[in-house]
């Protein structure tokens, strides 16, 4: 990757995420809606961070200005104010100071998510070979409603005269070529001509889109270029948008995925999000949802309405129906659910059993061990091979603080037994049904505590009989 247009020069990046996003008409700022697990600007920043360092670019923050901020600081880029958002163009006048060092710059929208790196790449190689002051990324969608429009000088030529917003258009006027609101500049002539956007238009606002028109007036090489796919340079304004990139994104991955060797059936069901990784020979059952940083291997199957967050899982793992699952590993050849929620901190080990309405948390399985029915693992660490039997507790809260329950290897914990943390078992122990076990359990020892038994032979008969005695 090129760290810069040509040696010797130097490239900044502005990601213009300032606006309101009125269009949708939601609280969130647009630039934070999600696509995948991701805002839409963490898109725009990651591609260009495969041209340049985090620290050249310069993200425009206006409207909910500090949550934008606070999403996307981890990144490494830079913040340029426009806390009063007058347009696209003011967004760039924002950005002054911050670009005026670097001989280019590269102008990109928060709101176009599918913009790929190597795009961007062919939009600052063709504004360098141009000797361009202006280069627009333009594209032919199917429908061009809603975008500005390109006029060109003459078919033939890149150059071009003028950029037109959609209100702007002459009655009648048709132009399939839109601007997909991506640019690269000379800096010097755009920050000499910046000043001269007028905000005389439909909104009031100083369009970026204007500068074409300016700086070809002023004799300045003006160019565009067509991307490939189209589709890569689709905006959001509206949730429908959003919705129809998101579910784009994901087919995309499916799609990789399949050509890996990975078997989704019903894929257009499957939700997968964009660092998913998943082995070959692994299946996916319908309704099947990946997210976040999940990573599963080989031969893995995965059955319907699970969904696998931020997980990493083994080769040979059988994962059944609806389980939940966050933050948490699963060894190879386990086998999990269905119905089990694991909340973070789980770490299943290898063979392991995790049945049925069974919860964990914080909690460490060893080899082969086995919690198949209706149990509550929270902070706990249970051995290789022991059997956790159905409706067993961890007491590990008292109300203030959360402990520990230490369950050693090969041990048998009876059915509805509860444990009151801090407490350990120790290797080989037994504890009989329904005990609650308030102290530790030597290696080897039963333990059992529940109220004796009492049976009354005869009883039911016994007050049959004193029930049928009429009274006095
Ligand atoms: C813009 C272009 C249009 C192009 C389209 C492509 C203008 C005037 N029009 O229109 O020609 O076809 O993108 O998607 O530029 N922003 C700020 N500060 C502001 C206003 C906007 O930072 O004051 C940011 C927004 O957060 C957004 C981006 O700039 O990320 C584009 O703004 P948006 O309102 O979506 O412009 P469009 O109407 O889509
Ligand atoms: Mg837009």
């Amino acid at each position: 990757m090129s760290q810069s247009m040509s040696a010797g020069s130097s490239l900044a990046v502005i990601v213009m995420a300032a606006g309101k996003g009125t269009r949708l008409k939601t609280k969130r700022p647009k630039v934070l809606h999600q696509i995948g697990d991701k805002p839409l600007v963490e898109y725009v920043i990651a591609a260009a961070s495969r041209l340049v360092k985090p620290e050249n670019i310069f993200v425009v923050i206006g409207h909910e200005a500090e949550s934008v901020r606070a999403a996307v600081a981890h990144l490494g880029v830079r913040f340029v104010e426009q806390l009063n958002p007058q347009g696209t163009g003011h967004a760039v006048q924002c950005a002054h100071e911050a670009i005026k060092d670097y001989d280019d710059v590269l102008v990109l929208s928060g709101d176009v998510p599918l913009i790929r790196p190597k795009t961007l790449e062919e939009i600052v190689g063709f504004h360098s070979t141009q000797h361009a002051a202006m280069t627009v990324l333009t594209a032919v969608p199917p429908n061009p409603f809603g975008y500005g429009r390109i006029v060109r000088e003459s078919p033939e030529s890149p150059v071009i005269a003028s950029i037109v917003e959609q209100k702007a258009l002459a009655h009648g006027q048709e132009i399939d070529e839109i601007n997909s609101g991506m640019y690269a500049f000379r800096v010097a002539p755009l920050l000499k001509y910046l000043d001269e956007l007028s905000a005389e238009n439909a909104h009031g606002e100083y369009y970026l889109t204007d500068i074409a028109g300016i700086l070809r007036a002023a004799g300045q090489r003006v160019v565009a270029v067509k991307a490939t796919d189209a589709e890569e340079v689709l905006g959001a304004n509206t949730i429908a948008e959003m919705m129809a990139l998101d579910a784009k994104q994901n087919a995309a991955k499916v799609a990789q995925l399949m050509d890996q060797g990975v078997t989704i059936y019903r894929p257009e069901t499957c939700v997968i999000d964009p660092d998913v990784e998943v082995g070959r020979d692994t299946v996916l059952e319908p309704f099947v949802q990946l997210r976040g940083r999940t990573k599963i291997g080989q031969g893995t199957r995965v059955r319907s309405f699970t969904v696998i967050e931020n997980c990493r899982v083994g080769d040979h793992v059988l994962i059944l129906q609806s389980c939940v699952m966050e933050d948490s590993s699963v060894e190879n050849g386990a086998r999990i659910g269905p119905f089990a929620r694991m909340r973070p901190g789980s770490e299943i080990g290898p063979e392991a059993h995790v049945g049925n309405f069974v919860e964990t948390k914080k909690a460490k399985l060893g080899r082969g061990a086995k919690a198949n029915h209706l149990t509550y693992l929270g902070d706990a660490e249970v051995g290789e091979g022991t059997n956790i039997g159905a409706g067993t507790i961890t007491c590990n809260y008292d109300g203030t603080h959360k402990y520990l329950t230490r369950i050693g290897k090969g041990v048998f914990v009876g059915s509805d037994t509860t444990l009151v943390a801090p407490i350990s078992v120790e290797d080989g122990a037994y504890i009989g049904a329904a005990s609650c076990i308030t102290k530790g359990v030597p290696a080897g020892a039963l333990a059992v505590s529940r109220a004796p038994q009492t049976t009354k032979e005869g009883w039911v008969e016994a007050r049959k009989a004193r029930r049928q005695k009429p009274a006095e």
